[in-house]
């Protein structure tokens, strides 16, 4: 049997030695055929020569990721696309995770499952040294918003075996971030197998979990909901963004009184500062898996789309005031109604106009 270890590294030249050396003593002791691949993201720090040479006498291999922003999962996927073998086990270089593990992770990756995760949170696996206790609660705080999308205990471990025949098309993935397991696992469709195991708090260099890392967790995150529960998580982002457009918009209003505007005015010009800061949010953020657009035609777009709710909403106020009786006597509760009329008006035309999807490709209908 063979197996292909992938292995994300950034700065951890003196880690690659021990590292490969416990590798090939497993894989020795477990009669496994094997190649370790490096999927480095330049980071000169002397790495690429310590594996040069590891490399003449082992199956090692390193391989440089150039493109920028670095980015953890994106060198696992290349690391997934350079392998030899179809059977795949990706773990930190840093020794967290013991490679001797690595045969029982394969053991488990047979019949039914698609993916065998080393896991800490699984009965019987462990967190040996040093976790500070911030670090403790933030694994455990984002390990449970991980809770809708798999029924796995540790689906943030880095330590895990797939066979490459069962993913989905690489290209289709759209990981940010650290949690290439959570990704496969959940728009993969796999059905999980948990090995405990014990984890070790890294000895050598330093962790690169940031808080930047941490902001595009939570950013890949939504883009999981997004995909696993689509319409509803559209909903509420657009809505969340509206909100923020909306203090813009205050803000904007006040601001143009304070320094002498009348309010009429105001009024009408912190509409576009608002509208714009939608636009732009709704871009990064609600519709981001939608194709890129220029600039300059989205945003008229979405001016229109923005005007069409104001529209709806002071449309749908003044019917219900004037004629629907619970409402006459009701005006806040119709300005609510107004609102969410609006917003809904609002939204359908930019899924729909602005934020267009993909064109089915020529010839595909
Ligand atoms: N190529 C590449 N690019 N590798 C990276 C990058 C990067 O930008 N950042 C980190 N790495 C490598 C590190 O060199 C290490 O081998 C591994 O990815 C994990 O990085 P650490 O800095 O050790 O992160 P951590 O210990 O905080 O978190 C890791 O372990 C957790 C527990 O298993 C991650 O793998 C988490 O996903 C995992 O939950
Ligand atoms: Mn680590």
């Amino acid at each position: 049997m063979s197996v292909s270890v992938v292995a994300p590294t950034y700065r951890e030249a003196d880690n690659i030695r021990p590292l490969a050396t416990r590798i090939r003593a497993t894989m020795e002791a477990a009669r496994l055929d094997w190649e370790l691949i490096l999927t480095d993201d330049d980071s000169r720090d002397g790495s690429e020569e310590v594996a040069l040479e590891l490399g003449r006498s082992l199956p090692v291999r390193f391989h440089v990721r150039r493109a920028r922003p670095r980015d953890l999962s994106q060198s696992v996927l290349d690391g997934i696309r350079l392998a030899r073998f179809d059977r795949l086990v990706v773990l930190d270089a840093d020794l967290s995770h013991p490679p001797e593990q690595i045969p029982e992770l394969l053991a488990a990756l047979c019949g039914d499952a698609g993916m065998a995760v080393g896991s800490r949170y699984a009965p019987g696996g462990r967190i040996d040294g040093a976790w500070s206790r911030y670090r403790t609660l933030n694994s455990r705080v984002a390990t449970r918003l991980t809770r809708p999308l798999t029924h796995c205990a540790d689906p943030l471990s880095g330590f895990f075996a797939v066979d490459r025949r069962r993913l989905p098309p690489l290209d289709e993935l759209a990981p940010v971030g650290f949690k290439i397991g959570l990704e496969l696992m959940v728009r993969g469709g796999l059905r999980v197998r948990e090995v405990p195991i014990r984890f070790k708090a890294r000895h050598g260099g330093s962790s690169k979990l940031t808080w930047r890392q941490q902001l595009a967790f939570l950013r890949h995150l939504f883009r999981l909901y997004r995909y696993r529960f689509g319409l509803p998580v559209r909903l509420l982002s657009f809505g969340a963004v509206g909100a923020t457009g909306l203090l813009v918009d205050t803000a904007v209003y006040l601001g143009l009184q304070a320094v002498g505007f009348g309010h009429l005015l105001a009024r009408f010009l912190s509409f576009w500062p608002a509208v714009t800061w939608n636009w732009r949010l709704n871009r990064v953020l609600t519709f981001d898996d939608r194709p890129p657009a220029r600039a300059v035609g989205q945003w008229t777009r979405f001016a229109f789309a923005s005007t069409v709710g104001l529209a709806t909403n002071v449309g749908s106020y003044a019917v219900l005031t004037s004629l629907v009786e619970p409402f006459m006597a009701r005006p806040l509760l119709a300005l609510f109604a107004g609102v969410a009329v609006g917003s809904a008006a609002n939204f359908a035309v930019a899924t729909r106009f602005v934020y267009r999807r993909r064109r089915p490709a020529a010839g595909s209908q």
